[in-house]
């Protein structure tokens, strides 16, 4: 471990084991975990094999019976103390996170926060599972039950690695599935030292595995063995369509959270601060790198000028720099190939004829560091029109009214995210109804929360994540007929 500030962390959150049946395991080679703010290396994870793989999943088979009958409420018991662990850990967990990922310190104690309440939400539901009963006739009597699917295969992605991992882990095992997770090979750290404060938590050996390595080792094992009967991801859809077809082999049921391409729209009649502010929250949060954020602004004709220049403004006040000072608004991207791409975007952008209002370079903070970005006069030509820059770059595209904005804003093969701001109840209503995406943002940028469902139509995905929907993805339901004599 090089990067001083990390200096005091609990040694075994980064002692370059992973985490199988509750012992520490360690492997022949390793990845090295770079810090994107400073290029330094952090510390070490094991580069697991696919045999090391197949031995973590036996454990997962092994605990799999009695793990499913453990009371709920014993579940819901360990859960709340992992939930305990991770909110007395969470400053640890935060510089851990930054370290590793590069998301301001703040921003990364919210990601803490937000990856707990999804522990203390699905302790409440592990023991609000409810079958049915049904009467179909005087002699026959129907019971719905509720079972855990069984072992669960959870890949998860280096833009948020704590919050990803608990909105996956903690339904299924709160539905009494045992877990197998393979973490981001960039971000693998905040998975270790969650799974640590799992283990303090009490869960007993072999119900939540962690396989740290190279998804070309790991990832085959995951799809096709036949004990997984489960694979939650969340990542590209490029990715995703990959795993559902290795998947379709031993017809695993799967959730994907996937790319997007969220509109956000303005219209004339919006609050222009409440706009802004929306705008900030769903573009810049995480330096532009989540699933959800705005990639596409749609602006009305009559605001326009306003709006950008408030958005600009804004952004003029936006700090960039070392994630670990307390300030910091903007942190680095998480790597060359990421920086490359939302420069290649910008560049295309400018060749078409887009307008360059701030930014649109590289920062002095650092090689990994792009400046906050408004350009105007973006078009669906360009190539941020149809793909996911996944960047700190706001283009803003301006239209004429409500029927051009939706079709523009549908005009996507994705439908994770959309936002609206506008005063119109009405319009809102016809918005609700009209915009093609799994989450709407009506006159807000914030819609992540453990309390509701979150997922896409179209290309982002399949399934739903949160809320009470969430622990349905994790379960099987059998109906069991009965005669009943007179
Ligand atoms: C994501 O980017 O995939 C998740 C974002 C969120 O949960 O808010």
């Amino acid at each position: 471990m090089s990067h001083s500030k990390l200096s005091g962390i609990r040694s075994d959150f980064l002692d370059g084991s992973t985490l199988i049946a509750n012992q520490a395991v360690r492997a022949d080679t390793e990845i090295e975990i770079i810090n994107p703010e400073t290029g330094e290396k952090i510390s070490t994870a094991p580069a697991l094999s696919a045999k090391d793989a197949e031995y973590a999943i036996d454990t997962n088979i092994g605990a799999a019976s009695s793990w499913r009958r453990t009371a709920p409420a014993e579940r819901a018991r360990i859960l709340k103390a992992w939930h305990r662990e991770i909110l007395e850990n969470r400053n640890q967990l935060a510089m851990i996170l930054t370290a590793e990922q590069g998301k301001p310190v703040k921003e990364a104690k919210n990601e803490i926060d937000y990856a707990a309440s999804f522990v203390s939400w699905f302790a409440e539901e592990a023991q609000r599972i409810y079958g049915d009963v049904a009467t179909s006739g005087q002699n026959h009597r129907i019971l719905v039950i509720k079972q855990p699917v069984g072992v669960v295969a959870a890949i998860t992605p280096w833009n948020f690695p704590a919050a990803m991992i608990t909105r996956k882990v903690a339904p299924a095992l709160a539905a009494g599935c045992t877990v197998t997770l393979k973490p981001s090979e960039l971000t693998p750290l905040t998975a270790l030292a969650l799974g640590r404060l799992a283990f303090d938590a009490g869960l007993p050996p072999g119900v939540f595995n962690i396989v740290t390595g190279m998804p070309d080792q790991i990832g085959p094992v995951l799809t096709a063995h036949q004990a997984i009967r489960k694979l939650t991801f969340t990542g590209s859809t490029a990715v995703g369509k990959f795993l559902m077809g290795e998947c379709a082999k031993t017809l695993k049921k799967i959730s994907m959270e996937l790319g997007g391409n969220a509109p956000l729209i303005v219209f004339n009649d919006a609050d222009i601060d409440t706009a802004v502010d929306g705008a900030i929250a769903s573009k810049f949060r995480n330096t532009g790198q989540t699933c959800v954020c705005a990639n596409r602004i749609l602006v009305q004709d009559r605001i326009h000028d306003q709006f950008v220049d408030a958005l600009t403004a804004r952004i003029a006040k936006m700090i960039v720099g070392d994630g670990l000072e307390g300030e910091t608004d903007q942190g680095p991207l998480i790597n060359s190939s990421a920086f490359a791409k939302v420069e290649a975007h910008v560049a295309d952008a400018k060749k078409k004829g887009a307008i360059i209002i701030t930014g649109g370079a590289g920062h002095e903070a650092g090689p990994l560091f792009y400046q906050p970005t408004v350009l105007t006069g973006a078009t669906l030509a360009m190539r941020l029109a149809s793909e996911e820059t996944f960047g700190p770059v706001a283009p803003i595209f301006q239209f004429s009214d409500e029927a051009e904005a939706v079709k523009i804003a549908n005009l996507t093969k994705s439908g994770l995210a959309a936002y609206a701001f506008t005063r119109d109840p009405d319009r809102l209503w016809r918005l609700a109804d009209d915009l093609e995406a799994g989450i709407l943002g009506m006159n807000t940028g914030e819609i992540s929360t453990a309390i509701a469902p979150f997922g896409g139509i179209k290309e982002s995905g399949l399934g739903r994540e949160g809320g009470h929907y969430g622990i349905d993805e994790f379960i099987e339901i059998k109906t069991a007929h009965f005669g009943v004599r007179a």
